[in-house]
């Protein structure tokens, strides 16, 4: 089975072909744009700016991924794309796009869940088989902070989430804060890597763990994101010592991650899962990856805790079509999804 997954959400237009062939999977192509530098001179994505790029880039992504796949569109059994969350203009692009291509190929197509495409790049590595349900996924991204409980495939239960910042957003103020720039993800963790554990030579002061102890499985990121701002405009003088910024950078991330692998491990004894997993942009940084990984085998070492490639970590359109593929095996009424160009709209709110 060959698939065309589609994501134009945020400011990555991208593209893959997929091959699910008996049981294995493969990764044709996998085209990514990126529109960061753009977007990086307003120290965030502007919809519009976003739109007009995919709206450029978005028939050329597509034509690299077959180039790169070595098929031809004939050959295509579905086409799937994001159909929400994400920042509507963007969206319409993709979603467009794809409803004329449905069209005029006469290919199936599947509207997917910008989160459910991130949960489902962990099916992605080889040793998917390996996944046994419930699963329990920690989803950290630019817009998502949630604890996601999945019974079977496709089944998601919300049992924790932010009460209001996403992790990724506190990582890309934070850079704000600090004069790094845009995505703040992976420049906060870069400076973060440079200091050396328990070594602060300038920082004196420690950042707040929000809701460490809460007994509950939500998350605020808020307040960590004032604290590290009012931290900054009482030392406004050592902005400009980079040490000192690499320690700030290292405490927020700390701070970040804590939280984040107590509620886990918290959900873990509250719902028993057979696999932990974890998913979204800031799946991509390296400590946090390691510490919940330290953690899992600390607590539960019999849990398979997995994690998606680091390709298939920040946005792509792989993830999109591994999910496209699942929810295609899951439809009853295949031939129906021949004329779904007609129900599909870019949702901005779209629930998981
Ligand atoms: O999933 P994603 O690519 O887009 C959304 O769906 O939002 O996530 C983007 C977020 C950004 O906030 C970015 O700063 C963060 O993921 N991010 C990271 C890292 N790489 C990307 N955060 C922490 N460490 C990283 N290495
Ligand atoms: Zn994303």
């Amino acid at each position: 089975m060959l698939i065309l997954g589609i994501e134009t959400s945020c400011d990555e237009t991208a593209a893959s072909i997929l091959k699910k062939d008996g049981k294995s999977l493969s990764v044709l192509s996998n085209v990514v744009s990126s529109q960061v530098k753009i977007h990086a001179k307003w120290g965030g994505v502007v919809p519009n700016l976003a739109a007009r790029e995919h709206l450029k880039n978005i028939i050329p992504v597509i034509s690299q991924s077959f180039i790169e796949a070595g098929i031809k569109p004939a050959e295509l059994d579905l086409v799937a794309v994001t159909q929400g969350p994400g920042l509507i203009p963007a969206l319409m692009v993709g979603v467009g796009a794809t409803k004329t291509l449905s069209y005029v190929w006469k290919k199936p197509l599947l509207g997917i869940h910008h989160i459910e495409g991130h949960i489902y790049a962990n099916f992605i590595a080889p040793q998917r088989d390996k996944i046994k349900f419930p699963v329990l996924c920690l989803v950290v991204s630019g817009g998502h902070t949630q604890l996601v409980l999945m019974k079977k495939h496709l089944r998601y239960e919300i049992i924790g989430q932010t009460l209001d910042d996403a992790a990724g957003e506190a990582f890309d103020k934070v850079a704000r804060i600090l004069g790094l720039g845009y995505p703040g993800g992976p420049i906060v963790s870069a400076m973060a890597q440079k200091v050396a554990k328990n070594k602060y030579k300038i920082l004196k002061e420690k950042l707040p763990r929000p809701m460490l102890k809460s007994n509950n499985l939500n998350f605020s990121f808020s307040g960590l994101k004032t604290a590290v701002l009012y931290l900054a405009k009482r030392n406004e003088k050592l902005l400009k010592n980079k040490i000192f910024i690499q320690e700030v950078c290292h405490e927020f991330q700390q701070s970040a991650i804590d939280v984040l692998i107590a509620k886990t491990i918290l959900a873990v004894k509250k719902h028993c899962p057979k696999t932990v997993m974890l998913a979204g942009g800031v799946s991509a940084n390296q400590e946090l990856r390691k510490q919940l990984g330290l953690a899992m085998g600390k607590n539960f070492s019999r849990i398979l805790y997995q994690t998606p490639d680091i390709n298939y970590s920040i946005d792509n359109a792989a993830m999109i079509a591994t999910a496209g593929f699942y929810r295609y095996r899951f439809t009853k009424n295949k031939k129906s999804l021949l004329e779904n160009w007609k129900n599909i709209t870019a949702s901005a709110e779209l629930k998981l």
